[in-house]
């Protein structure tokens, strides 16, 4: 099965603050405020629960369809979440094809999950969160940027390869997400890099 993040699950955070100091996680907090304070928001793969686990305390109203392809990722988010705060949240594995026909989202976040899918697949996975999106909706969005000097090329490789044998991941090198945005008309509110541009987090609006 491919983007199966069972194996990976319980190593995954460790992973990446070993890799990236910490900016995986500063990344994926720094506009959780500019949710809404109220309303539905669709967490696609959110992994194991982290960033939710903020995200809850920062607004406490909201509600969040939280949706991962990982049974694994899964179980690991529900134990980081007080039994009371779950109620607010529908936990659900899949993928996006999951995402139930008549739900309209306030709001979306991708956090470092487009990068899994090749370019074709990727445009019809946004295309489809895009639909579900109300306008004036605010859409989260943190990845990496194509890598431009050596060692973070050769870091580049060395991550996908880990994580093509250890993940099934899809894709094969990483791409420029802001197109998508673009060719949709969305605006970009804020925008913030990490990690020498190796990463970037960023607020979009749909018009
Ligand atoms: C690279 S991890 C990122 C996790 C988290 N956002 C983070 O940055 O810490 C990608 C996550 O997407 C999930 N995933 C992969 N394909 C998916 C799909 N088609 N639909 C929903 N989740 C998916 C994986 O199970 C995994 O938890």
């Amino acid at each position: 099965m491919s983007n199966n993040f069972n194996l990976v699950a319980p190593l995954y955070d460790r992973l990446g603050d070993l890799v990236y100091g910490g900016d995986l996680q500063a990344s994926q907090a720094e506009y959780l405020s500019e949710l809404p304070e109220e309303g539905l928001v669709l967490f696609i793969g959110g992994g194991s629960g982290q960033t939710l686990r903020k995200l809850i305390r920062i607004k406490p109203k909201l509600r969040i369809y939280y949706l991962d392809a990982s049974s694994r990722m899964m179980e690991i988010s529900k134990k980081l979440i007080p039994t009371p705060e779950q109620e607010r949240i529908e936990f659900k594995i899949g993928t996006e094809n999951e995402i139930p026909p008549h739900y309209k989202f306030d709001g979306v976040i991708t956090f470092y999950f487009l990068d899994l899918f090749r370019e074709d697949k990727k445009e019809k996975i946004f295309e489809k969160i895009h639909q579900h999106l109300k306008s004036g909706g605010v859409w989260l969005h943190a990845d990496f940027l194509p890598a431009k000097r050596l060692l973070a090329i050769i870091k580049e490789k060395l991550m996908f390869l880990f994580f093509k044998i250890f993940s099934h991941i899809e894709a094969n090198r990483i791409h420029e997400d802001q197109k998508l945005f673009r060719d949709r008309n969305y605006s970009e509110l804020k925008r913030k890099f990490y990690h020498k541009k190796q990463i970037y987090s960023a607020v979009y609006q749909k018009l």
